[in-house]
């Protein structure tokens, strides 16, 4: 179990480090968008195909407290590390749902699966996304990005939850200041569709996954290493708990 002073909380510093102190199978449901390692991409992922880079990207600055830029095997070996971790703190029952996007680093296409080979991978979602840009005229617009649905055996969607299919249609988020939230929507058709108890997002952003936890009567618990971050999304909560009081049917 976790803690009860921990549950309902964002913790700030790095989700390894934080991690080891969750105890086993304590989680029953992460949801989780790591760094992209975007601008350790070829033309650190923001070039415009015209010689220049798109200024306008979110990430074109990384993170607040994170550069999104660390040589690439090192950044495979840092994720791999953290869904050791994350296995560790899901229950039999439990499942991952890791967020990623796969592209083309010197005209191949990297599909992560060097990130995730090994790992119970039971599914792969696509997130279709709105719109994007891209001026590579060597390969077509990007459109989606993936979720990886790494599920220990015993994990279970709620009765009608498969009927949804694996190609997920959401907006990305405009109207959030972190700049790659995830869409309220998108989390809560994950949450929904299972009956966890307790969340963790060790990569918590924002707080779209708390929100979306609230929104669903279900216990939260967040990680991030920006102090900035971790107070807007406090913020966020405390907006969100003004106008939703959660109904938890369980301790
Ligand atoms: C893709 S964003 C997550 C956005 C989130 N899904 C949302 O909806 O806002 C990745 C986050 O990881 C955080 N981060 C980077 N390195 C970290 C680390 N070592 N430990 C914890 N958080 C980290 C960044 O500050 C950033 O907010």
């Amino acid at each position: 179990m976790v803690k009860e002073d921990t549950l309902d909380k964002i913790i700030c510093g790095d989700c390894l480090e934080i991690m080891k102190t969750i105890p086993d199978g304590a989680c029953d449901l992460i949801i989780t968008s790591p760094p992209y390692n975007l601008k350790n991409s070829t033309g650190n992922g923001m070039k415009d195909g015209r010689g220049g880079k798109w200024k306008n990207a979110a990430l074109v600055k990384g993170y607040q407290n994170y550069d999104d830029n660390m040589p690439h095997e090192k950044y495979v070996a840092w994720q791999r590390q953290c869904l050791e971790e994350m296995m560790r703190i899901i229950p039999n029952n439990g499942a991952i749902f890791y967020n990623h996007k796969w592209r083309v680093q010197n005209g191949l296409l990297q599909d992560r699966q060097d990130i995730v080979s090994g790992f119970p991978v039971r599914q792969i979602i696509i997130w279709r996304r709105k719109g994007g840009i891209n001026f590579n005229s060597g390969y077509f617009l990007p459109t989606y990005e993936v979720i990886y649905m790494i599920a220990k055996p015993d994990f279970k969607l709620v009765k009608g939850a498969n009927a949804l299919g694996d190609v997920w249609e959401f907006t990305q988020e405009m109207n959030n200041a972190h700049p790659a939230p995830f869409p309220v929507a998108l989390i809560d058709r994950i949450i929904s569709s299972t009956d966890a108890k307790v969340i963790l997002d060790p990569f918590m952003g924002s707080g779209t996954t708390a929100v979306a936890a609230i929104r669903n009567g279900r216990h939260y618990l967040g990680i991030d290493i920006s102090q900035e971050y971790v107070d807007s999304a406090n913020e966020r909560i405390r907006n969100e708990l003004l106008c939703n009081t959660p109904r938890f049917n369980f301790g």
